[in-house]
């Protein structure tokens, strides 16, 4: 049997920081009001020239250089991101060109905040496939240019940033269990309209935003995180207190804390790093990953539960072996 293991990871963050008392000066809002509410203190933000693809480029070389192996090694690349440098040729083309790999397959994946774990789900079918070896997964996300910064309810909560993992074939798995869920009936709660496939994108020039519906995204995230950690733990036959670290999603200190408490998990084993980063969307997940592994908390052998929820809704997570 072949399974998959990850074997290398990095990520990047845009020099500039952004504070939320920053924030406050030109918003109706306060550092009291974002801290309490979400957990977030600051995010990073891209420069005006920086694209997903710059992002992402920064967190692949470094993930690359973890595993200690070079673009041409690769057999497939894989970019989650919402917010692509263009509609075509995709982040994960452009990506491949700069770093100098074979003519390989590269595509983009969309599924919005969950958009790494369903890369991480569709990289390790690949490598169990028996069809590649070493995949490069990225999640990276320029939300900065697709918020309203009029818009108190949007505007403090997201980041800009990459993550990136390598993922190579392995006789042992890496990957213990794993789902993935989408629901539509809830498109319209959050969303950034773009309407590029009609003609009325043609006549409105309106510029596309995040839209949301924050309490109900907050109440259908706390709910459908609960069945979900409950459902991957049964998969892979772990109990709760088997699990080394939760790395979720880092939207909001509330709901991971939420969800910590469903397991039971002492706060200890939970890597929390939206303080710094804010919701960096589809990079979020890769970028604790990483930032848990040179702290040094994550240790070889550890037994992790990522997971993410965000706009579709989509859903889902993955027990890792590290
Ligand atoms: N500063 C100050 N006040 C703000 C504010 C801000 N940045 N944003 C909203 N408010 C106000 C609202 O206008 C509202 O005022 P009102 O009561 O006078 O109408 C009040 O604060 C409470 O808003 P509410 O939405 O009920 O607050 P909340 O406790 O639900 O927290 C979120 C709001 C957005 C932080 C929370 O709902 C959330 O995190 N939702 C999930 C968001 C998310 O994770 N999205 C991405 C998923 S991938």
């Amino acid at each position: 049997m072949i399974f998959s293991k990850i074997i290398g990871t990095g990520h990047y963050l845009p020099s500039r920081m952004v504070s939320n008392e920053e924030l406050s000066r030109t918003l109706d809002t306060s550092d009291e009001w974002i801290s309490s509410r979400t957990g977030i203190r600051q995010r990073h933000i891209a420069a005006a020239d920086e694209s997903s693809v710059d992002l992402a480029q920064r967190a692949a070389e470094r993930a690359l250089a973890a595993a200690g192996l070079q673009g041409s090694d690769l057999d497939l690349i894989i970019v989650a991101t919402s917010t692509p440098e263009h509609i075509f040729p995709s982040d994960a083309s452009q990506l491949q060109q700069r770093l100098g790999c074979r003519p390989i397959p590269a595509f983009d994946m969309q599924a919005a905040c969950s958009g790494f774990i369903y890369g991480l789900v569709t990289a390790d079918n690949f490598i169990r496939a028996g069809s590649c070896q070493r995949v490069l997964l990225v999640g990276c996300d320029v939300f900065s240019h697709i918020l309203n910064w009029q818009d108190r309810n949007t505007a403090v909560l997201f980041g800009d940033g990459a993550g990136a993992v390598v993922l190579g074939a392995s006789p042992t798995p890496g990957i213990l269990s794993s789902v993935i869920y989408s629901d539509g009936q809830y498109c319209n709660l959050l969303q950034v309209p773009l309407n590029v496939g009609t003609a009325e994108n043609q006549r409105s020039q309106r510029q596309p935003y995040v839209e949301m519906s924050g309490s109900e995204v907050f109440r259908r995230a706390v709910s459908a995180l609960a069945d979900l950690v409950t459902e991957l733990l049964a998969k892979a036959e772990l109990r709760p207190e088997q699990l080394d670290f939760l790395v979720p999603h880092q939207a909001n200190a509330r709901i991971i804390t939420a969800t910590a408490k469903h397991l039971n998990l002492p706060l200890e084993k939970v890597i929390m790093t939206v303080a710094e980063h804010a919701n960096t969307s589809a990079a979020s997940v890769p970028l604790a990953l990483d930032v848990g592994i040179r702290r040094g908390q994550i240790q070889p052998g550890h037994r992790l539960l990522l997971e993410a929820f965000g706009a579709g809704f989509t859903w889902g997570g993955c027990v890792v072996q590290y």
